[in-house]
């Protein structure tokens, strides 16, 4: 069941760390409300779900969107890019090739990596932690 034509995850985590690479340090929340006034003036703002969502992996080249039903991944979108976006992609069905990730193996391999050093490093402080 899909009750939208389109539904974007915009990543909008916060780090607890300020100098950490993020989506919203490189200015996703702008994005989703840029993404919400298009739609809006577009008339698809009932037609395409936005929903901001926790990091998405790809934390250098943010910020990132993905977009369902196809499972389009985008990173480095900028308030520019975004009525590019919602015409070209929410209202003719193409996406912005430039943004997106074409290497769906490649992006799996990134994610993976991220989280490796993400939970090794969470293992490190917590055993600090425990050494003290
Ligand atoms: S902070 Fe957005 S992908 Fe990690």
């Amino acid at each position: 069941m899909e009750p939208f034509r389109y539904h974007a995850y915009i990543c909008t985590q916060e780090k607890p760390d300020p100098e950490a690479p993020s989506c919203p340090g490189r200015g996703s929340q702008e994005v989703v409300e840029a993404m919400r006034a298009e739609l809006g003036k577009a008339g698809l703002a009932d037609e395409v779900q936005v929903t901001t969502c926790g990091s998405l992996g790809l934390c250098t080249r943010g910020p990132n969107m993905v977009v369902y039903p196809e499972g389009v991944w985008y990173s480095g979108v900028q308030v520019e890019d975004v009525s590019e976006i919602v015409s070209e992609h929410f209202q003719n069905g193409q996406p912005i090739k430039r943004l997106v990730n074409e290497d769906a193996a490649a992006v799996k391999a990134e994610i993976l990596e991220n989280k490796r050093k993400a939970l090794a490093k969470l293992k490190a402080a917590q055993e600090a932690q425990a050494d003290r």
